[in-house]
């Protein structure tokens, strides 16, 4: 990725190595994080967010489940749902991405570490890790929720098939204001119908 901020460099190459590893175990999680990224940057082009905020988003999206690294490949990998206790362990994903984000110990990690921490916080609380609701949530945070759950609908995965673009946004309406935040909502109603990672199933 091409941008002039050294800070914003040096975290990017740093961080994209180990998204290179985790592509050798899981191609799609590394594939999603890219598509997940132009779309949360899209959004947060109509977010008002400060240039520190906008860095932060652009590395925790390209890296928000970088914390499957550490997740062991019999659950990683599985084809079928997920028992309770294998939720659990899947779950500890977005704690361990913050802590890989931390150990980079580079400026702008501790922000983009919380953004990734965050990242499947629900708008109503229910989420996790936290139990955050509301404006509690990092605003970059409920950007890629939104972003993250438009494009693992739109793609076929072993345990589901690509949703056409009608079908997620009825899904993601049900869910505005449970999962998503209402405001963020009515910005990607916009911008979705413009967007080149809108689904291509129709
Ligand atoms: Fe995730």
């Amino acid at each position: 990725m091409e941008h002039e901020d050294p800070v914003f460099h040096a975290l990017y190459t740093y961080t994209k190595a180990l998204s290179v590893a985790l592509g050798y175990r899981d191609l799609l999680t590394r594939l999603h994080s890219e598509r997940v990224l132009g779309l949360s940057a899209e959004i947060g082009k109509h977010c008002d967010l400060t240039i520190k905020q906008l860095n932060a988003l652009k590395i925790a999206a390209s890296f928000h489940d970088i914390g499957k690294i550490g997740i062991p490949d019999h659950i990683l990998l599985k084809p079928g749902k997920f028992d309770d206790a294998e939720w659990e362990v899947m779950k500890s994903h977005s704690e361990i991405g913050e802590k890989i984000m931390t150990a980079t110990e580079l400026e702008g990690s501790q922000l983009a570490a919380r953004v990734i921490r965050h990242h499947h916080e629900h708008y109503d609380g229910q989420g996790y890790p936290d139990k955050l609701a509301g404006e509690a949530i990092p605003i970059c945070s409920r950007i890629i929720s939104i972003a993250d759950s438009y494009d693992a609908m739109a793609v076929t995965r072993s345990y589901h098939q690509a949703r056409t673009h009608g079908e997620i946004m009825a899904i993601l309406e049900k869910e505005n204001g449970e999962k998503h935040d209402p405001k963020l909502m009515h910005i990607f109603h916009d911008i979705i119908e413009t967007s080149k990672f809108k689904s291509a199933k129709v």
